[in-house]
């Protein structure tokens, strides 16, 4: 049985940036919602004819666009004006992970997809206790249950198309990258950064 356990807890000091800059915390996730989706395109362009994977990830594409016009809705409420934000080196440092040759590409497109995810699953669940708006911690508390099962998903569909060692010794591998990626705390904060 292979489960996915970050290597490392969010800080802190995190905690209290997202609190401070609630606007661009929400601006980022409104793009980290639209780039799940893309991601998930993207990997259904790749691989149209793996079934199971374009039966998981169509759906799922359609979901994390539902999660992006509730959070561009939360926007609109908040009066916070959008606007064009540069990104955390997070997803690009991940995908310098990424292997070029197949099939070891689909296994790390899959492993850091469910990483992302697990890491976006602690994050919100860390808004929905400190987000400083009652509306807002309420969205998150709903937001992280449906994170939490694309974690699954995407580790489930990697354990469908490779052997469980394999699965297990490569996860272990970027766990340690994505913690070591998180160890110093960006200026700019970012849902993950
Ligand atoms: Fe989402
Ligand atoms: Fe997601």
């Amino acid at each position: 049985m292979v489960t996915l356990q970050l290597a490392s807890c969010t800080s802190d000091a995190w905690i209290e940036q997202a609190r401070q800059h609630i606007d661009l915390i929400l601006l980022d996730h409104a793009n980290c919602e639209k780039k799940a989706a893309g991601n998930a395109l993207s990997l259904l362009f790749r691989y149209p004819a793996h079934d199971r994977l374009v039966e998981a990830l169509s759906p799922l594409a359609r979901e994390e666009l539902q999660h992006f016009e509730r959070v561009h809705r939360h926007l609109q409420r908040l009066g916070i004006p959008v606007k064009p934000l540069s990104a955390a080196p997070y997803a690009s440092r991940l995908n310098q992970q990424l292997r070029r040759s197949e099939p070891e590409h689909l296994l790390d497109a899959l492993l850091l997809a469910a990483i992302i995810e697990a890491r976006s699953h602690e994050r919100l669940g860390l808004l929905a206790l400190h987000a400083p708006d009652p509306e807002l911690q309420q969205f998150y508390r709903w937001l992280t249950a449906a994170e939490e099962r694309h974690v699954q998903l995407y580790l489930d569909l990697a354990l469908a198309h490779f052997p469980t060692d394999q699965v297990q010794e490569r996860l272990n591998t970027l766990l340690q990258v994505e913690t070591e990626i998180l160890s110093t705390l960006h200026p700019e904060p970012r849902v993950h950064s």
